[in-house]
């Protein structure tokens, strides 16, 4: 699996965590940045994740700002991206499996770090279900 990350100064911190996890997992990954928590703009590292997929350098994408609100909204513009603003398990575990999503976004201000590595996990393990009901409604908006 090919996973592209980016944050911004909102989700710095938890980005953080989230590489840790990710290393410790022996998953690899591209960090896209933000590199410090200092204040930037969200759409610019929503768009560096999503080109990553769009050229099939990444399969998935996970991205981390403030609310995870801005950064859905900025991936979902792009073509091809189905990305899911999750801060439940059972939307992780959901998404993967009846929207196939491809990128994972969360609020830092919203999910603490052991709830937010459970998500990761939780999305990260779940293949899509490739059931035709689900192909189907996919293609109807994509
Ligand atoms: C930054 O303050 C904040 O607006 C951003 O991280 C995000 O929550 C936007 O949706």
């Amino acid at each position: 699996m090919k996973l592209a990350i980016g944050c911004d100064h909102g989700g710095y911190e938890l980005k953080q965590e989230i590489l840790a996890h990710l290393t410790e997992r022996g998953i690899e990954y591209t960090d896209l940045g933000c590199d410090d928590a200092s204040s930037c703009d969200y759409p610019v590292y929503a768009r560096k994740v999503t080109e990553q997929i769009q050229n099939g350098s990444a399969d998935l994408g996970i991205l981390i700002c403030g609310t995870g609100i801005g950064m859905s909204m900025a991936a979902n513009k792009e073509s091809g991206i189905r990305a899911a603003l999750c801060h439940d398990v059972f939307s992780a575990k959901a998404t993967r499996e009846h929207n196939d999503a491809n990128v994972l976004c969360m609020g830092a201000r919203v999910v603490g770090p052991g709830l937010a590595l459970m998500i990761i996990d939780t999305f990260l393990d779940t293949p899509f279900s490739n059931d035709e009901r689900h192909i189907r409604r996919i293609s109807l908006f994509s």
